[in-house]
């Protein structure tokens, strides 16, 4: 199995994981995650918050995981060193009425500094998932400085399918598992592309019930498909306002469980991934991914003229934020990244 050297039979994986911004609450939820489903339990905490981080390892002993090699340090380079597995959601959470592409400077200089570190570091880091916003470009910014192979470095984009199968599970009154085929590409952002070519519910296509068929008694009309995609591309704003923070759970469940796909495990959700062909380049963003020798690979999605529109439309967005990190200095130009990154040229 990938990544697997050693297996004391409770954990996929006995390789070290670090895990950043683990006093917070996205990275201490990625470390019970991490523990409770068996994936890791060699988990090296970073955060430059002490006594914060000091407290998401005393409470993680105090759950009583079997065989939990959990260290702590406000050292990135101690965190960093021998880690086959990083994942980082070290970045400034959004707050109330702010977009997640209001957080690209700042966030995008902390992205800098951890491919860099990863750099110096961790240059045998097999699997990279960046979780703080905007997440595609974020995770570019640390592919590009890192030096890793593209297929090394990912992004969390799941929740958008997730909320998307939510949405239409409780519009029909069906368990989520029943709704197949949900997924969103593009941008983690505004502009997502919310695809219906492959929905199904209850074995029945959603362009079937977009044309009239009803399922589990109920139909679902053209104005009410316009206000479930906008429902999606609502979803973590609409998490800030009921909860008075960002998202935490979901993200370290799913960022996990991209790990375990890494691992071998079933994952079919989109995934970040780095985009350098036609008709796209020089992006990350979400794709149909599976796990590979090289670590992630990606294909086309298929769609409707709408729904690959409206990928080309993210993309186009996605293609702008990287441009105004270019502007700012945090990337280098197009033709520079081959220099910065030799995977990238
Ligand atoms: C979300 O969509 C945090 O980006 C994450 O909730």
């Amino acid at each position: 199995m990938r990544g697997v050297t050693e297996e004391n039979g409770m954990y996929l994986t006995s390789e070290k994981v670090a895990v950043l911004g683990a006093a917070g609450a996205i990275g201490s939820n990625l470390v019970q995650t991490l523990l409770a489903s068996g994936t890791a339990h060699q988990i090296a905490l970073y955060d430059p918050f002490a006594t914060g981080l000091e407290g998401t390892a005393e409470e993680i002993w105090h759950c009583g995981f079997a065989d939990p090699r959990i260290t702590w340090t406000t050292d990135v380079a101690e965190a960093l060193a021998g880690a086959r597995f990083i994942i980082s959601s070290g970045g400034a959470p959004r707050k109330d009425g702010m977009t997640r592409e209001d957080l690209l400077r700042g966030n995008c200089e902390i992205a800098k500094e951890l491919g860099e570190n990863i750099k110096r570091y961790a240059p045998q880091a097999e699997f990279v998932v960046v979780i703080f916003n905007p997440a595609d470009i974020t995770g570019l910014t640390v592919l590009v400085h890192s030096g890793l192979q593209p297929g090394r470095v990912s992004t969390l984009a799941a929740l958008d399918s997730t909320r998307l199968q939510t949405a239409l599970a409780q519009h029909f009154g069906v368990l989520p598992e029943a709704v197949t085929g949900c997924a969103t590409y593009g941008g983690h952002g505004e502009k997502m592309a919310v695809f219906k070519g492959g929905i199904a519910v209850a074995g029945t296509a959603l362009t079937a019930v977009l044309a009239g068929a009803a399922v589990n008694g109920r139909a679902l009309d053209a104005t009410e498909w316009a206000a479930i995609v906008e429902h999606v591309r609502d979803g973590g704003a609409r998490i800030i306002k009921l909860r008075g923070r960002s998202s935490f759970q979901s993200p370290s469940q799913q960022s996990i469980f991209m790990l375990r796909g890494y691992l071998g495990q079933p994952y079919s959700l989109p995934c970040g991934a780095y985009l350098d062909r036609d008709p796209w380049h020089h992006v990350m963003m979400a794709m149909p991914t599976t796990f590979g020798p090289q670590g992630l690979e990606w294909t086309a999605p298929t769609g409707d003229a709408a729904d690959l529109a409206a990928l080309q439309d993210s993309y186009q967005h996605v293609a702008a934020l990287r441009d105004q990190v270019i502007g700012m200095g945090l990337l280098p130009p197009l033709a520079d990244w081959g220099k910065v990154n030799p995977h990238l040229g």
